[in-house]
């Protein structure tokens, strides 16, 4: 029995001496939560891609700025070999919590497993991670890209229910291989499956760029001259798409109708102008919701494992009533 109270007197200790958290859950530091301006947040972020990618910057930024947690940031340029470097640098300074946007959805077991191994909490935001192992990061934040993409695809399912015709449809893919590009197309392609005349006839991805979204469009527009309807992974590529079939000589929203995920400001001014048809809403404005799980963290509470944005979808006139107030 003595020995039995001496093994956990000693494992307490060693607890306590460790002074840090699982990577699943617990306080940053054991010794109780460390006041907020004593907090490290190391934050590695997809780059800045697109629109929404900046709004989601500057919401970020400036939610820790107002919760007077310091934050390291970096921009990994789209390029997943820059990320890991970054979170492994955030291991390095001993950071109290890791948070990452990771760019694609694979490869990422061996870089958690050593956050995990060093105490240090990750948060996932906007886009999830391929894993077996949920224990590699204790919340997810963001939204359900699935459901985005069946928004998209219940939109076009709608707008053609009449029709006897084919209709062609050409999709701009997301980033190869990001959570975003697989569950859009996953969703879309599920919801227009019930009109057999609704066929995909090319995708391709833009990468979430807006020039990205103008050099795949003119190249499919050449060889899908029949094209009724461009499904757009996000705002910025079909942004880049309008500028292609303007530059064919044709109408964007008329000739050829336009559907995008996002909502960003300029996404909006063309959904209102009549050039893009409708926007699936995808908020980037995680910033307070990320500061209240760090919080959780810090607290030793456990935060929920995962959080879906709330969003909306917008028509022309619901475009055009809400951009006077859009914040991004
Ligand atoms: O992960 C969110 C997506 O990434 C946004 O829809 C897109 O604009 C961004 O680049």
């Amino acid at each position: 029995m003595k020995k039995l109270i001496g093994i956990a007197a000693a494992g307490a200790m060693l607890l306590a001496l460790s002074g840090c958290a699982g990577a699943d859950g617990g306080s940053a530091a054991e010794g109780g939560p460390k006041p907020l301006d004593e907090l490290v947040v190391g934050f590695a972020q997809v780059g800045a891609e697109s629109g929404w990618r900046t709004a989601n910057t500057k919401d970020i930024q400036a939610a820790f700025e107002e919760a007077g947690i310091e934050l390291k940031f970096s921009d990994a340029q789209q390029k997943q070999e820059n990320q890991i470097k970054a979170i492994r640098s955030y291991i390095q300074q001993q950071v109290d919590v890791i948070a990452f946007s990771p760019v694609v959805e694979t490869g990422w077991d061996a870089v958690l497993n050593e956050a995990k191994a060093a105490g240090i909490p990750v948060v996932l935001t906007d886009r999830a991670v391929d894993s077996k192992d949920e224990s590699l990061y204790v919340s997810f934040l963001g939204s359900d890209f699935v459901l985005e993409g069946e928004k998209a695809g219940q939109w076009v399912l709608d707008e053609y229910a009449d029709t006897t015709e084919p209709v062609e449809i050409i999709q701009l893919e997301g980033t190869t291989g990001a959570a975003p590009a697989i569950d859009r197309a996953e969703g879309f392609a599920e919801v227009i499956a019930e009109n057999p005349n609704l066929e995909v006839v090319a995708s391709q991805t833009g990468d979430f760029t807006r020039a990205g979204g103008k050099q795949v469009t003119e190249a499919l527009l050449k060889s899908n001259p029949g094209v009724d309807l461009i499904y757009a992974h996000n705002d910025d590529m079909g942004l880049g798409a309008i500028e292609a079939i303007e530059a064919a000589g044709l109408v964007p929203g008329e000739d050829i109708k336009i559907v995008t995920v996002d909502a960003v400001k300029d996404g909006m001014q063309a959904l209102a102008d009549g050039k893009i048809n409708f926007i699936v809403e995808c908020s980037p404005l995680l910033g307070a919701q990320l500061i209240e799980i760090i919080t959780q963290v810090n607290d030793g509470e456990t935060p929920e494992k995962r959080i879906v944005t709330e969003e909306t979808t917008f028509t022309q006139e619901q475009a055009i009533e809400a951009l006077p107030d859009r914040q991004y």
